[in-house]
């Protein structure tokens, strides 16, 4: 018999009429109609060099070989040129699988792990599950400008502390971090010979951004995915970014020895060529939508947006003093073809304050939503 796990990944919930949260999905999925507001992911790319590199690769029929272990050398060069890093690089299937290797090979029993609420709960789970568990600061607050501050760290810490993840900027607000903070960080982890996991899955839609990596080099891990402004989501790849020292301890942990998806890493390395070409029409479309809802929901009483503007392709609309229980908000727009995510999706403590929405996306599409989000509200209102 296989023993139930102290910290097993947390049960996904099945909206209304759905028996398994799988069947949800797959219903969202092959829903043609369904706006895509639920996941972060951007559907802004037109057809450009990503999509002929992977017909490209199809059609080579390339995929019949592993592909080097590790990633192809020329996506390597090319992540660490995007970041303008020096380093290793190890490409993975995706953000999630980098969080998982690090914080496998990091932590042993008795450490701990420092990760905010709201956040990215699977973080949690996988720090659980190598360590004594993670330490969930609650950060839904004015006070500490939604976002884990060197403030709230210092005072969580402890002496078992051994990573400190930084979702910057983060799901499901926005939020992110000025050089001022990122430099405290730094310090905190040098200090302490601690990590810094800086997961910068969202770092492009931010106006300015700063990395870990350059203040503290031996004390942080770079989280890379290509999942939402390069739009490869479904493609799932990724990669981890760290010191020779630190890629080589993750390297003796590897999950996919045989490599990550070529089809996947020939459409990464087109994204990052042709990133220029792309890359303007994508964060500019992304803020212009941001403003048509922060337009729409100062309209209505009773709801505000946490952090404006967001630095991601994402925010949270507070419903609290509507009375409106995020999850029938989720429910309600579902039925109108407009999947978006109720708050306990990233939060245990503060999931019934607020729905999260994700607008990389046609801007017609945030035009609906906005008109149905007025009315939902005024449907829900209790
Ligand atoms: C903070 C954060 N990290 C990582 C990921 C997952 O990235 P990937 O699709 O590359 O696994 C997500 C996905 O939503 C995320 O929000």
């Amino acid at each position: 018999m296989i023993l139930p796990k102290k910290h097993a990944k947390s049960p996904r919930i099945p909206p209304k009429g759905f028996e398994t949260a799988n069947e949800f999905f797959e219903y969202v999925f092959n829903d043609k109609e369904m706006i895509w507001m639920g996941q972060n992911t951007n559907h802004l790319h037109e057809e450009d060099e990503i999509i002929d590199a992977m017909i490209n690769c199809l059609q080579s029929k390339e995929y019949c070989k592993y592909p080097p272990p590790e990633g192809f050398p020329e996506l390597k060069k090319l992540i660490l040129q995007d970041l303008d890093l020096e380093g290793d690089v190890l490409v993975t299937a995706g953000g999630t699988e980098s969080l998982y290797l690090c914080i496998s090979d990091i932590l042993k029993p008795n450490d701990n792990i420092i990760t905010c609420d709201p956040g990215y709960l699977i973080i949690d789970d996988f720090g659980g599950r190598f360590s004594s568990g993670a330490i969930s600061v609650p950060i839904y607050s004015s006070e500490n400008d939604y976002k884990l501050t060197p403030d709230l760290v210092k005072e969580y810490m402890n002496e078992n502390t051994k990573i400190i993840v930084l979702i910057d900027p983060l799901n499901p607000l926005g939020s992110s971090y000025t050089e001022e903070e990122m430099k405290e960080f730094a310090k905190i982890a040098i200090e302490n010979d601690i990590y810094l996991l800086h997961d910068i899955t969202y770092r492009d839609f931010a106006e300015e951004h700063f990395l870990a990596q350059k203040y503290a080099p031996d004390h942080s891990i770079t989280i890379f995915s290509f999942s939402k402004v390069f739009g490869l989501a479904g493609m799932r790849i990724g990669s981890i970014i760290g010191t020779p020292k630190i890629i080589d301890s993750v390297r003796k942990v590897l999950i996919n020895d045989l490599g990550t998806n070529v089809i996947s890493q020939a459409g990464a390395i087109a994204a990052l060529k042709s990133k220029k070409h792309w890359i303007e029409h994508v964060t500019t479309t992304t803020r212009n939508n941001q403003k048509i809802i922060k337009e729409t929901v100062d309209e209505i009483q009773g709801v505000f947006i946490p952090v404006y503007p967001s630095n991601s392709n994402m925010l949270a609309i507070d419903l609290q003093e509507t009375g409106i229980d995020p999850k029938d908000m989720a429910d309600y727009l579902l039925l109108k073809k407009i999947f978006t995510r109720q708050g306990s999706y990233t939060s245990k403590r503060f999931g019934d304050n607020y729905l999260r929405v994700s607008f990389s996306i046609p801007k017609y599409q945030v035009e609906i939503f906005v008109d149905e989000f007025k009315k939902a509200v005024e449907f829900l209102r209790k």
